[in-house]
């Protein structure tokens, strides 16, 4: 297949969203990808549940890649994830957690991943506009490409998940990965708040309080005086009437 694959393969890919006709292939695409069994109730509810966002990318009419995500509120995450925002979001500050992204093997390294995760943005902006504060996902620890793929793209590690997975009865560990947008962040560690009192310190420009307070006291002696005229340099300005 990989002849087939030509380099200017992006242009000719389409996206659309899934629906319940996909769902024979899509599971063939993700026992491909993921080495984890999901039930046929995901399937399901990924192709025609609503609070889903599962796009698909198609090239010639088949599907290439596809991407899964949900918008939900804070109070939805995942327990483990619980803090991927500092606390001082309110409690309906929405997040967008991927469920999948994948992409058919020989159409890998063409740009159909970063289309795909680029239109979960582009959709995100127009549904839930600056709402939205972080995307996270979770990947096995040992899922190089992707985490490669993820840390190019600006994603952070946020947990290290110790027997998260379970493949085929043999535990695995994961990773949560987090991408801020919007101004979002994760609780302040005692590094951060050092951080801002060190720049808040700095833009306060302690050198020049003494010449705001020498200026100021300038200043009301000036409007104690019987003549005008002190000049701004310090030195008294005599009245040219004297
Ligand atoms: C992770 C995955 C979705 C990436 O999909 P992809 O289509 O290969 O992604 P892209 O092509 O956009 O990017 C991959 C790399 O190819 C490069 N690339 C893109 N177009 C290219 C081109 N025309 N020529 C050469 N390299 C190219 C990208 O720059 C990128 O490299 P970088 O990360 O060093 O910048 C894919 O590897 C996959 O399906 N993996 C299996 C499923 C999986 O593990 N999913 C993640 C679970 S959390």
């Amino acid at each position: 297949m990989t002849d087939i694959v030509s380099s200017t393969i992006l242009s000719e890919i389409q996206l659309r969203l899934l629906c319940h006709d996909d769902i024979d292939t899509v599971k063939l695409l993700c026992g491909d990808w993921f080495p984890i069994e999901y039930p046929d109730s995901w399937y399901r509810d990924i192709t025609s549940n609503k609070k889903f966002f599962s796009l698909a990318a198609t090239y010639k009419g088949g599907i290439v890649g596809m991407i899964v995500a949900e918008i939900k509120s804070r109070s939805k995450v995942h327990k483990e994830d619980g803090d991927i925002l500092a606390s001082s979001f309110p409690i309906e500050t929405q997040v967008a957690y991927i469920l999948s992204l994948g992409v058919v093997k020989d159409f890998r390294k063409h740009g159909i991943g970063s289309l795909l995760l680029e239109s979960l943005k582009d959709h995100i902006s127009t549904t839930a506009q600056d709402h939205c504060k972080a995307i996270y996902l979770h990947v096995l620890t040992t899922n190089s490409t992707a985490i490669h793929f993820y840390e190019n793209r600006d994603f952070k590690q946020h947990h290290y998940l110790p027997y998260y997975y379970s493949i085929r009865g043999v535990l695995k560990d994961g990773f949560t990965y987090v991408l801020y947008i919007n101004g979002g962040h994760p609780p302040w560690t005692i590094f951060d708040y050092l951080q801002h009192i060190g720049s808040t310190l700095v833009n306060l420009r302690p050198c020049s309080i003494p010449q705001r307070i020498y200026r100021q006291a300038q200043n009301l002696i000036r409007s104690f005086l019987p003549w005008p005229g002190i000049s701004a340099k310090g030195g008294i300005e005599y009245s040219r009437a004297m």
